[in-house]
């Protein structure tokens, strides 16, 4: 039985060096159970236009069935190494042969790799972009426990930005603001998914359409899909869900990667707001004393490479003439990788964020440095009918003096800011605590706000949960 699905044309067989050059089985034997799932399909449209009998179709389906068993327990992968296949579809269709004997050679009737490419390619992304789904949506409940959990507490924290001292916020509210980008994620990996239901190129054959009268509403619905796709070019040419879903990973990874280097920062002793357990901490082969956050060094440096990736796979399109060409295996073969790595470091980054534990007078004890409230005093001065310039140059100045004096901001400036400013007496918020209290606005990092804050996350994530099932 020959590897090759072609070959009556041609007077020589084809140079072994570029035949192994040209193949993807290293890359895309994870396809295979799609695959089976597409060729079940594709047994749908053979039967459904009576281009097979019912006998060829059970011999061909249950040939399918006995390469799933294959799949599964290991031996197709030595098969499928040990021959040179171009790739895992004509790895399967060969092994189908050999299964089903003369039916088998019925299975690629009005079928080419392109539309059967196309339609695996859709089944493996929504496979993969379930699992996306689930592990954001699991990171997302985990911080949304912790956020209740600090909630409970009070614990505070300095809000930073440009890493520099800013307010006071509660440690909730801040990993509130970390499970956001999760629920987007799990928002985007549904639509990825939803995307490939919409339209199966299973049929459209190598670009326009089979002279066989395949019947694709068959093939589509016995795969999950809605419908048959429109136009058999666009079909087999177009790589956007693979992108999409190449994408949503990436775009996971990046929002793990930022909250990965917040806690690389606040894991080393000059912040010390948190310590990694030791599970989860990698020592130092020399410096005996060390405790190292490589998990979350390897979760941003897998959102460079994986980004990197995604340039690639895009890049591949770039000047594509709008059809099939070979380049588009290496689209496939990047977005694989993608969401293969996209996986593992998000089960990884779950694993140790859950490892994470919070020093909270640390924390608390650095909220107020760094003169943290001195935009509620730049309030209350505005409240009492100051402008907002006027408010922010006086506190600067207060901010000054305070600073050359090497001490915080306190009563006396309070009553020095009033006189300042031509008022009777100013109350405003000197620690953390009022700081965060006196928080009036919808979103803001008042307890209160940040208890509806959790709800509402946790609602939403309740109405997206197993948006699959
Ligand atoms: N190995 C190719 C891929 O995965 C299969 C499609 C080949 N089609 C073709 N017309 N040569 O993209």
């Amino acid at each position: 039985m020959s590897a090759l699905q072609w070959g009556g044309r041609f007077g020589v067989a084809p140079d072994a060096q570029l035949l192994a050059f040209g193949s993807s089985i290293g890359e895309d034997l994870v396809l295979a159970p799609f695959d089976v799932e597409c060729s079940r399909g594709h047994v749908e449209a053979l039967r459904g236009g009576k281009i097979v009998t019912e006998a060829q179709a059970a011999e061909l389906t249950s040939a399918l069935a006995a390469v799933g068993v294959e799949i599964r327990d290991g031996s197709f992968a030595n098969y499928a190494r040990g021959h040179p296949f171009e790739d895992v579809h004509g790895a399967i269709d060969a092994r189908v042969r050999e299964i089903a004997g003369v039916a088998g050679e019925s299975l690629h009737a009005g079928r080419s790799r392109n539309d059967q490419v196309a339609t695996t390619l859709l089944l493996y992304a929504i496979d993969r972009a379930q699992a996306g789904a689930e592990r954001a949506h699991d990171i997302a409940a985990a911080l949304l426990a912790r956020a209740r959990e600090e909630l409970e507490l009070r614990t505070i924290v300095a809000g930073c930005t440009h890493r520099q001292p800013a307010q006071p916020v509660l440690l909730a509210f801040l990993l509130v603001a970390w499970s956001e980008p999760f629920l987007r994620s799990v928002s985007r990996f549904a639509a990825v998914a939803r995307a490939a239901r919409s339209s199966c190129p299973l049929g459209s054959a190598a670009l326009a359409g089979s002279s066989l009268p395949l019947d694709r509403k068959q093939a589509a619905h016995a795969l999950g899909f809605t419908q048959p796709s429109r136009n058999a070019l666009d079909a087999i040419g177009n790589r956007d869900v693979a992108l999409d879903l190449a994408h949503a990973f990436v775009r996971a990874l990046v929002d793990a990667s930022r909250i990965a280097e917040e806690l690389i920062a606040w894991s080393a002793p000059a912040y010390g707001y948190v310590r990694l357990g030791d599970a989860a901490s990698t020592g130092s082969s020399l410096m005996p004393q060390k405790r190292n956050p490589d998990p979350f060094e390897l979760v941003r440096a897998h959102a460079a490479t994986s980004l990197g990736a995604y340039a690639g796979a895009l890049g591949t399109l770039c000047g594509l003439a709008p059809s099939y060409q070979r380049d588009l295996q290496e689209t496939k073969s990047r977005t694989i990788a993608i969401a293969e790595d996209g996986l593992a470091v998000l089960r990884a980054f779950g694993r140790a964020l859950a490892a994470v534990s919070f020093d909270r007078e640390r924390m608390a004890r650095a909220a107020v440095a760094g003169y943290t409230v001195a935009t509620d005093i730049a309030d209350a001065l505005i409240s009492a009918g100051v402008t907002a310039r006027a408010a922010h140059a006086l506190v600067g100045t207060a901010v000054a003096a305070a600073e050359s004096e090497g001490r915080a901001l306190d009563e006396r400036d309070l009553t020095r800011l009033a006189a300042n400013a031509g008022i009777e007496s100013l109350q405003a918020p000197l620690d953390a605590r009022a700081s965060i209290e006196a928080k009036q606005t919808h979103g803001s990092t008042a307890p209160g706000a940040v208890r509806s804050q959790i709800d509402a996350v946790e609602a939403e994530l309740a109405s997206l949960e197993r948006p699959f099932a």
